[in-house]
C-alpha cells in the first residue's frame, strides 16, 4: 500500500474515534440543548413532557429523566409504579398527596406534603401519589428522575379503588408512540 492509502486509512480511523466520542446509545449526541428536545402534551391539557433521557426512546438502560410542567390546577393521575422516582422542583410549587400504607387492598386517604421551588421529593417503591399543581398563578416545574425504565404506571380512579383494580397502562404515553408492547406483570 502506497503512504497515501495508509495515510487515508489512519485518518478514517480517528475520523471515526472522534465521531464515536461525541455520539452514545442509540445515536444521541452526548451534550444537547433542551429547548431543542422534543416537548408535548401526550394529550393532557396543560402538561409539558420532554423526555430529557429515555429508556425507550434514547436506550438509557438503569435511568430515565423528564422534564415537566403543570399549569395551575392541572395534576397527575393518582398512580403507582414499582420504581424509584426523585423529583427534584424548579418552579413554582403544589402539593404531593402520597398515600404510604400499601400493605392494605387500596392506598387510603393520602398523606399531603407542600412542595416549593429548590425542594427535592421522592416518591418511594409502589406508593399510590399524585402531584397537583395547586398554585393558582404559576407553573409547577421539576425533573423527575426514575429507576428500572420503561416506567409501568398503574392508574387509580380515587384513592380507595383496590390495588388489583388499577389499570396498567404501558407503555405509558411519551413510550407509546415508539415502544413495543413485551408482556408485563403487576409488580406490587
Ligand atoms: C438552545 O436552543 C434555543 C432554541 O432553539 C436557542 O434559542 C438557544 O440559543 C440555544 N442555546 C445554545 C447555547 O445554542
Ligand atoms: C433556588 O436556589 C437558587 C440557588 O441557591 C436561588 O438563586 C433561588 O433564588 C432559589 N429559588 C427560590 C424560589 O427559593
Amino acid at each position: 500500500m502506497g503512504f497515501f492509502w495508509i495515510s487515508l486509512l489512519i485518518a478514517l480511523l480517528l475520523w471515526g474515534i472522534a465521531e464515536a466520542s461525541y455520539w452514545a446509545t442509540n445515536g444521541v449526541p452526548i451534550v444537547r440543548n433542551i429547548s431543542e428536545i422534543h416537548e408535548d402534551n401526550y394529550g393532557r391539557l396543560g402538561l409539558s413532557h420532554i423526555t430529557i433521557a429515555g429508556s425507550v426512546m434514547h436506550g438509557f438502560k438503569e435511568v430515565e429523566v423528564w422534564l415537566q410542567t403543570f399549569a395551575p390546577g392541572t395534576r397527575t393521575p393518582i398512580h403507582r409504579h414499582s420504581c424509584e422516582e426523585i423529583f427534584v422542583v424548579l418552579k413554582g410549587s403544589g402539593t404531593l398527596y402520597l398515600a404510604s400504607n400499601s400493605h392494605k387492598n387500596y392506598p387510603g386517604s393520602p398523606q399531603e406534603f407542600p412542595i416549593f421551588a429548590n425542594s427535592t421529593f421522592y416518591v418511594p417503591v409502589n406508593d399510590a401519589h399524585q402531584v397537583w399543581n395547586t398554585n393558582e398563578h404559576e407553573d409547577l416545574q421539576f425533573l423527575v428522575i426514575i429507576s428500572r425504565p420503561p416506567v409501568k404506571v398503574f392508574i387509580y380512579d380515587d384513592w380507595f379503588m383496590p390495588h388489583t383494580a388499577a389499570k396498567l397502562k404501558y407503555p405509558y404515553y411519551w413510550d407509546e408512540k415508539c415502544c413495543q408492547s413485551s408482556p408485563v406483570k403487576d409488580e406490587l
